[in-house]
């Protein structure tokens, strides 16, 4: 019987765990192994965890695809999205100049490689949503901070980036100082699930904010091309 209460007694001094701090960005370097691409605020330094979920939870893969696949899925996607007219805004303000369409069947090169994009991105049992969305945003478009309706799209989203380099920041919805940049590269592939799908926002910054690690990154016009699977049963009917 004492020997329990001294124990108890004694517990807590053992054990106090302090919440993990760390003071300074070289200390995060060494706990975090951030990707060339990414650019995360210095926030993050008191969020270590936060920062290595979000890496995890968006793959990059820069020259994804080759000048002749990129050419071959522009001249396929360009003339069904040349006959519309960029739109000053979305319906729902989410974008700016932009155009957009879905294809459903692409010749048999462009199909090689959007199967490759959805066997990358999503596991086999899960079912995609068929149709694949064009995205053209002109030279002066951007993408306003959003999060893909549940309603429509499940945990993954797979982009390619056709034309134009640009900048993808993700913003933490809870702690907007949490946020990352993401360079993305003409013809490489992003995979955004998990955390980065549901618990940020991303965006594509404007020509005027597009800034990488203090260099400039000049935007012109991008088409992306993205897959994104079935959402979530218990979403759908919301
Ligand atoms: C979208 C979107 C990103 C991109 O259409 O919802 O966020 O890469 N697009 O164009
Ligand atoms: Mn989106």
């Amino acid at each position: 019987m004492i020997c329990i209460l001294i124990t108890k007694r004694l517990l807590p001094t053992f054990n106090i765990i302090k919440p993990r701090r760390l003071s300074s960005k070289a200390e995060f370097n060494n706990v975090v192994e951030c990707p060339s691409y990414f650019h995360l605020s210095n926030s993050f330094i008191d969020f270590p965890n936060e920062a290595k979920h979000l890496i995890d939870c968006m793959h990059i893969q820069y020259d994804f695809i080759d000048e002749d696949q990129e050419k071959s899925l522009f001249d396929e996607a360009d003339p069904f999205i040349k006959r519309l007219r960029y739109q000053v805004d979305h319906w729902d303000d989410a974008i700016h100049q932009y155009r957009e369409t879905e294809k459903l069947k692409w010749n048999p090169e462009n199909t090689k490689i959007i199967n490759k994009v959805r066997e990358l991105a999503f596991p086999r049992h899960v079912g995609q949503i068929k149709y694949v969305h064009i995205l053209d945003l002109d030279k002066d478009g951007y993408i306003k901070p959003h999060i893909d309706a549940v309603r429509f799209c499940g945990d993954t989203i797979a982009g390619l980036s056709l034309l134009s380099d640009s900048i993808m920041r993700l913003v933490n919805e809870q702690n907007k100082s949490l946020y990352g940049d993401i360079l993305l590269k003409r013809r490489s592939l992003y995979v955004m699930k998990g955390t980065a799908r549901f618990d940020y926002t991303h965006e594509i910054l404007a020509n005027e904010k597009s800034i990488f690690k203090g260099e400039t990154i000049v935007k012109n016009r991008r088409i992306s091309i993205i897959c994104r699977n079935e959402p979530d049963p218990k979403y759908m009917g919301i």
